[in-house]
């Protein structure tokens, strides 16, 4: 890499850091900045610039996607914004810029290497098995190594590194909900995707202690949504045997309890490596209760369109269709988003990242709770608060 051309810019940039880091009183921000490392629960845009060229173009670049907010396809899997944009707005922050974003990445603060379709595992990990990555194959290690890229542009030294970490929130994940997706949708049985879980838990584990060597002192790490409540899930995996639903919320009970036992391996991961670094805030985001208190009531959040199916999508009882897909000619769109919590059968909506966020920030669904993080802050309230 050119590394001696940039110097300038290292230069010019570090002497910004040091300013910004040494007057912390002139800012209310929390965090001077947020990283994010995930798929498309988090891609602001990767995904869009990496397959660019790709034809057909992938569907998320395509229209009613963003409709709601940006009024075109960003890159977002949603009709609007996701969970990452609210949370950054309420701390104060532009949205978290795509890595991969044309040309200016060495000059961002913070930094998004989230991409559509990503796994937690390598691609070799899949092919052993006979699973295809449709999308594009980007693991959590790949993602990683853009990372150190951008970081050897912050600086020549570990203690360049720690400088910048230690005022960056970390976001790990969402990751290894596609690990999963791709091997339940190409007919693996559910044994042997579980025997997945406790390889993908540990490749989280060591991405955060690399991150925290490397200076990261505040982490936070979401579980797995519940996938049992998806409308692909509930396409692919429908049922005659009515027990294998849930009487209140109509999510399938074992696809549910799949995603709580990953969840249960990942959270006793972060508490091992909690006891490991004392001196680090690592933060367990729970998506899963979190959007179970949304699929609960859905008609107290306004989703009177339904809980569970598709505002956007190829037709059937949830709106989906693996053939048709949100954004193609013949998928079927409803008049309404916000009344819907699924936006294309597998991503939310944009009111639905809104809530869940809001659950994050000031529920209880974060431990320990990052709105406590950030009151000790003095953050000011934002979005939800006026
Ligand atoms: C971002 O920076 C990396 C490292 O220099 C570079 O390889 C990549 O092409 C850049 N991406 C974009 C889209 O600017
Ligand atoms: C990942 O992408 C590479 C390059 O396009 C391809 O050769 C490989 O088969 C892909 N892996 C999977 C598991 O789909
Ligand atoms: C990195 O090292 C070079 C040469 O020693 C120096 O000119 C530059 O200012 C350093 N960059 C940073 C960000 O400290
Ligand atoms: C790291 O780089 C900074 C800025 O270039 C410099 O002030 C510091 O002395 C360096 N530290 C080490 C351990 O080399
Ligand atoms: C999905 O869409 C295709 C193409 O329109 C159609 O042929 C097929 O019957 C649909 N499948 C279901 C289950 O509705």
């Amino acid at each position: 890499m050119a590394v001696t051309s940039l110097l300038p810019k290292i230069f010019l940039f570090a002497s910004t850091t040091l300013l910004i880091i040494s007057t912390p009183a002139h800012t209310d921000k929390c965090f001077n900045s947020i990283i994010s490392f995930g798929d498309s629960i988090a891609d602001t845009g990767n995904a869009l610039h990496i397959s660019s060229k790709s034809n057909p173009p992938p569907f998320f670049s395509l229209y009613p996607y963003g409709e709601t907010f940006f009024n075109h396809p960003t890159g977002r899997c949603s009709d609007g914004r996701l969970i990452i944009d609210f949370i950054a707005e309420d701390l104060g922050h532009p949205f978290v810029e795509p890595f991969h974003s044309g040309g200016r990445n060495a000059s961002l603060e913070s930094v998004n290497f989230a991409v559509v379709g990503a796994t937690a595992l390598e691609d070799s990990f899949f092919i052993e098995r006979n699973i295809m990555l449709p999308l594009a194959n980007v693991s959590l290690l790949a993602q990683f190594s853009w990372f150190k890229q951008f970081l050897s542009k912050k600086g020549n030294n570990s203690s360049d590194y720690k400088r910048y970490l230690q005022t960056s929130l970390v976001l790990v994940g969402e990751i290894g909900g596609n690990d999963y997706n791709h091997a339940f949708f190409q007919g693996k049985n559910v044994a042997e995707v579980q025997s997945f879980v406790p390889k993908i838990v540990k490749t989280i584990g060591q991405t955060i202690n690399e991150l925290i060597n490397l200076g990261a002192v505040t982490l936070m790490v979401p579980g797995n949504f519940p996938i049992g409540c998806s409308a692909a899930y509930l396409t692919y995996f429908v049922s005659k045997n009515e027990e294998g639903y849930d009487s209140t919320t109509g999510c399938i009970k074992w696809l549910n309890r799949f995603a709580q036992y990953h969840n249960e391996l990942l959270q006793r991961e972060l508490n091992r490596i909690r006891q490991l670094h004392p001196e680090t805030t690592i933060i367990y985001a729970d998506y899963y209760n979190a959007a179970m208190s949304l699929y609960r009531c859905p008609e107290k959040y306004g989703f009177v369109g339904g809980a569970l199916k598709a505002c956007c999508g190829g037709g059937g009882l949830y709106n989906v269709n693996f053939s048709v897909q949100c954004g193609y000619p013949q998928s079927a769109h409803c008049v309404e988003p916000s009344s819907y919590m699924n936006w294309d059968g597998v991503h939310f909506t944009d009111v639905a990242s809104k809530w869940i966020a809001k659950f994050l920030l000031r529920g209880s669904y974060t431990t320990p709770r990052l709105g406590a993080i950030c009151d000790r802050h003095s953050i000011h309230a934002r979005i939800y608060d006026h």
